[in-house]
């Protein structure tokens, strides 16, 4: 059915059509058109509608000769005054059409318009579930993995389908580490294995390092044999790696347990046992250097980044490379807890105090040992890992991915 809702505005009606409760169905969504926006009512007993601007509404259309049809790239060139001529609603194919005063023929499907909507209004209430919402995600203490298994793949299924991919990423998405069983105990099959994912991550340490436990020729203190507590790595990079896969390919000795901490859970605990510490540990952007050979590397973080939705996004910390607080951190202390300069270097070190002690106790700590032929993947962005004080031969071999790599294989997959 096609109905005219330029001829409705003339009659000075604003058209919401009676709407059954059927949850996440916009067959039944109504048009209204003001002078600049059209609004879509969705669920009015949900209080769910979006409101959509003529001019992105033109500027996002998706048509083969305004976006790509294979890339779904942009390719519409011009910044007119667009202007709706036309529009209709056609409820029996769940789209809106839009003829513009220039005769461009604009078409958007109800799914196409709820997914991109830019509104609040109770909108998440009626959108299809969606598996990659933050709700998905586990976040796990010390206790969560005494009754539990590790998150695991073999390496056979891993390497030689797609189901087994899938799996790895699913998993090492939720819980933000997964193991490879079974893959053979050497650089270059760790390498291979973590390149599956997506193109390795180059740095200071070459694509894929090998760690010799006692080389201190190289400056790092993940050389020596000294317990090293837990942090995260490459805080000194704009965009440190998202997947960390270590593998331990030959040991020979005592200790050496590695140390796993779920920064979300940890965050999330701080949010709700200490406001006034979470602020500052999201807000306040901490200076960190790491001189390299010949490179100096500066960077500055926030331990707990947080987006618009006040989700962490994000977790970096790392007392190795931490430099004395700056002008710039003084101000953001100030701004998160609301203190003056006077007191803004106690309140950090009050907050620090606290993470500490929350970040080195056992609570939160999940201890197992690395061995031959089990690559462990880490969330770089969202773990801490640390090893223990030991003695003996360790060789640990390792390799990074981007953030956005491995999260592009694991959409391709789901939509596959
Ligand atoms: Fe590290
Ligand atoms: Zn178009």
């Amino acid at each position: 059915m096609m109905l005219s809702f330029r001829a409705l505005q003339l009659r000075g009606l604003k058209l919401f059509t009676a709407i059954s409760a059927v949850p996440r169905s916009v067959s039944t969504a109504s048009l209204s058109k003001d002078p600049d926006s059209l609004l879509v009512n969705w669920d009015q007993q949900k209080g769910a509608w979006s409101r959509y601007h003529y001019e992105w509404l033109r500027d996002n259309c998706t048509c083969p000769s305004c976006r790509h049809p294979e890339t779904g790239q942009r390719i519409l060139t011009t910044m007119e005054d667009w202007r709706p001529d036309i529009i209709q609603g056609d409820t029996t194919n769940e789209r809106v059409e839009i003829i513009w005063k220039d005769g461009h023929n604009s078409q958007y499907k109800h799914s196409w318009l709820l997914e991109n909507s830019y509104n609040h209004n109770n909108i998440a209430n009626i959108k299809p579930a969606d598996t990659t919402q933050r709700s998905d995600l586990v976040l796990w203490d010390a206790e969560y993995f005494k009754s539990r298994q590790p998150p695991s793949v073999e390496y056979e299924e891993y390497m030689n389908s797609d189901e087994g991919l899938l799996k790895m990423l699913r998993q090492f998405r939720r819980y933000g580490l997964c193991f490879i069983h079974n893959t053979p105990a050497s650089k270059e099959a760790t390498g291979e294995a973590i390149r599956r994912i997506g193109p390795l991550r180059n740095s200071y340490y070459g694509s894929v390092w090998t760690m010799i436990a006692g080389n201190m020729a190289v400056n790092s203190v993940a050389y020596g044999y000294k317990c090293i507590p837990v942090h995260t790595d490459h805080v000194t990079l704009e965009e440190p790696p998202g997947l960390m896969a270590l593998h331990c390919v030959e040991y020979k000795g005592e200790g050496g347990e590695t140390m796993l901490l779920d920064g979300f859970k940890v965050a999330e605990y701080i949010r709700q046992d200490r406001p006034d510490y979470f602020a500052i540990l999201s807000q306040v952007s901490i200076p960190y250097q790491l001189n390299y050979k010949d490179g100096t590397y500066e960077e500055r973080k926030v331990v707990f980044p947080v987006n618009h939705k006040g989700e962490v996004t994000d977790v970096h910390l790392n007392h190795d490379d931490r430099q004395p607080l700056d002008v710039k951190a003084v101000d953001e202390i100030c701004t998160a807890s609301g203190c003056d300069e006077n007191e803004a270097v106690s309140k950090f070190y009050e907050a620090l105090r606290y993470l500490h002690n929350i970040i080195y106790g056992s609570q939160f700590v999940y201890e197992m040992t690395l061995s031959p032929g089990n690559v462990l993947a880490v969330n770089n962005r969202r773990l801490l890992h640390g090893r223990k004080e030991f003695k003996g031969y360790r060789n640990l071999c390792g390799t990074a991915l981007n953030q956005e790599e491995w999260e592009s294989t694991l959409k391709l997959l789901e939509n596959k």
